[in-house]
């Protein structure tokens, strides 16, 4: 369940206007080896199994992110999740996302809070 959300979500993600060139260009030539990490990732986060012990703060370093592609990305991860998974479990997974993505973005100087910042 964890794979085909993962390969269908980043399959959609190479394919998007915005997203695409940014993991075209950071990940080129390590595809599969990104989406194994993805799935160890999710698989750490919901079954708790600490498959991933990776640092995700560091690896979004450096490819000029904003609050903006931030929110791309997290409407088509919940699109994805809502077409694939149960209800409930989609709704478990859209929420970790945003929280994930809340922190990255803090992390990065272009979270929400940055943002309120005078
Ligand atoms: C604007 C949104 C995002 C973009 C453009 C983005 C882009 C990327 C890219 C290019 C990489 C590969 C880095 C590399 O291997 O060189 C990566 C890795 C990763 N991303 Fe994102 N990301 C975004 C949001 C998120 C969110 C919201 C999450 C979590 C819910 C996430 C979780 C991860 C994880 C776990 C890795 C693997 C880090 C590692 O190598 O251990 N990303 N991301």
């Amino acid at each position: 369940m964890i794979r085909e959300l993962v390969v269908t979500f980043y399959d959609r993600v190479l394919r998007d206007p915005e997203l695409g060139p940014i993991f075209h260009k950071a990940v080129s030539g390590r595809w599969s080896e990104h989406l194994a990490v993805m799935v160890d990732f999710w698989s750490s986060i919901a079954l708790r199994t600490a498959r991933y012990s990776g640092k995700p703060q560091a690896a979004h370093m450096g490819l000029d992110l904003t609050p903006e592609l931030f929110a791309r990305w997290l409407d088509l991860f919940a699109g994805t999740a809502r077409e694939i998974l149960k209800p409930d479990v989609a709704e478990f997974f859209i929420e970790r996302a945003r929280r994930i993505a809340e922190s990255l973005q803090i992390g990065l100087g272009i979270g929400p809070k940055a943002l309120r910042l005078p």
